[in-house]
């Protein structure tokens, strides 16, 4: 008897461990379902899953920062009044009063910044591994309306504060939305609740920023997980021979049929599972990327170190860097420039060239609804780099361009966006 049975064998342990140890496959299965947390996640994925190169941890980096927004925002919750009033004198106690507040706040503002990038990574992630092809196709449109409602959540959240920073990015930020045709002055008195951002503004940023927003968020990555679950066997990122017929990937199959989709067949019979046997030790075969392993401990432990990574990452930045806070809103004293939040920056680029309508309404609806149709749109069943050149220079040459556009409105534009360089002193905020 080693030590673990032992353990578990003494009167303390019995009384510690009721459940029997789980040996073998069917076993384990068994108890991953009878665990709510567990089965969260599929028994088994396949074993290339397990590595950093395939997804980066970055879905699981945005389900943490979410995680820390929450935590951090419910506590700050308790200090702030969202009116003009009080808004602004909310936050400088929270910094200067409340035990731990100047860091919670902290870790609320990088989290939201460090939440954008990795939702932004995690989809470039799943692009070019190809993983938006059938049958996920649905999983990726969900993905783009979480895209979506996660800008919508940091920039609600980037008025809350009430300083000049806030009060201006969110004045810019709305303007577009009058662009809308027809209905645009609509759309923006809607988010207004007025002709220019006032308390009805804070109001409703407010009752979107903590309520509404969060609650389409974790009822969109629920539905996001629960597909996840589902799918995570069936995709393969087999690299073929073009003119071979691809393996038609079925939903609902028992994970004991082999990728091809032929059913097992055991003395003519169909069976739907194989309980292993343990293979004597030199009877081992080398697993193949696509060959099924079990969740627990193998994927698991990987989320769990990727998840306290993240918080590290998190919790270090909050120690380091303060959250900024400048004067406190001044509907009279326009900043020039007026620069919208560092996600909006390419569109506010391309506002300075463009008519509004293009900039501020035709390309960021032509971006999100070719996101979404983009599954729909490649047919192509391959998904090895080699047999998609065409869908993966058309994206890098977009998300260059994006990235270049992000950084020049950020960083190289000045009084009446004019040229600077970005150590001059008009550079934008975070
Ligand atoms: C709040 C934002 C998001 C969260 C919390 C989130 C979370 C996750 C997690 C935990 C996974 C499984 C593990 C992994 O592949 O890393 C996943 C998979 C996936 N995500 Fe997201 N995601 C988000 C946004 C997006 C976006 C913006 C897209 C694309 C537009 C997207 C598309 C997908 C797809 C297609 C999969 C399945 C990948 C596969 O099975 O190979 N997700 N997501």
């Amino acid at each position: 008897m080693n030590v673990k049975e032992r353990v578990r064998d003494s009167t303390i342990g019995r009384s510690i461990f009721r459940i029997p140890e789980r040996v073998t496959e069917r076993d384990r299965a068994a108890g991953h379902w009878a665990s709510f947390l567990m089965h969260l996640y599929p028994v088994k994925v396949r074993r290339v899953e397990l590595t950093f190169k395939y997804s980066a941890f970055l879905g699981v980096a945005s389900l943490v920062l979410f995680g820390s927004l929450l935590v951090s925002g419910i506590f700050l919750m308790f200090f702030y009044v969202p009116s003009p009033a009080n808004a602004y004198g909310n936050i400088q106690a929270i910094q200067t009063e409340v035990p731990f507040g100047q860091y919670l706040r902290n870790v609320h503002r990088w989290s939201a910044h460090l939440m954008v990038l990795a939702v932004a990574a995690h989809m470039a992630r799943v692009f070019y591994r190809g993983a938006y092809k059938s049958p996920k196709e649905f999983n990726w449109v969900i993905g783009v309306l979480l895209l979506v409602v996660t800008l919508l959540l940091s920039f609600t959240g980037y008025l809350l504060p009430w300083d000049q920073l806030a009060y201006w990015a969110v004045t810019v930020g709305t303007a577009m939305a009058s662009y809308v045709p027809i209905v645009g002055d609509q759309v923006r008195d809607l988010l207004l609740g007025g002709p220019t951002v006032g308390s009805a503004t804070l109001l409703r940023f407010y009752v979107l920023h903590v309520a509404v927003l969060p609650v389409a968020l974790v009822a969109l990555v629920t539905a996001h997980l629960w597909r996840w679950r589902k799918d995570s066997m069936l995709t393969t990122d087999e690299i073929g021979d073009p003119d071979e017929p691809v393996a038609k990937l079925q939903p609902g199959l028992p994970m004991t049929e082999p990728a091809n989709g032929e059913p097992i067949v055991l003395d003519g019979k169909r069976v739907l599972g194989v309980v292993p046997g343990k293979p004597a030790a030199g009877d081992r075969k080398e697993l193949s990327d696509e060959d099924p392993v079990m969740v627990w401990p193998h994927l698991l432990v990987r989320h769990a170190v990727a998840a306290l990574a993240v918080l590290f990452v998190v919790l270090l930045i909050a120690l380091t860097f303060d959250a900024p806070l400048k004067e406190i809103a001044n509907p009279t004293d326009t900043p020039n420039p007026e620069k919208a939040p560092w996600y909006f920056a390419a569109l506010q680029e391309l506002l300075a060239h463009f008519h509004p309508l293009v900039a501020g309404v035709l390309v960021p609806g032509a971006i999100v609804m070719g996101l979404m149709a983009l599954p729909y749109m490649d047919r192509n069943p391959r998904f090895g780099p080699e047999f998609r050149r065409i869908a993966r220079i058309t994206f890098t040459i977009f998300m260059v361009i994006w990235i270049i556009l992000t950084l020049i409105g950020f960083a190289f534009r000045g009084p009446s966006w004019s040229w600077v360089w970005p150590w001059e002193e008009w550079h934008g905020e975070l």
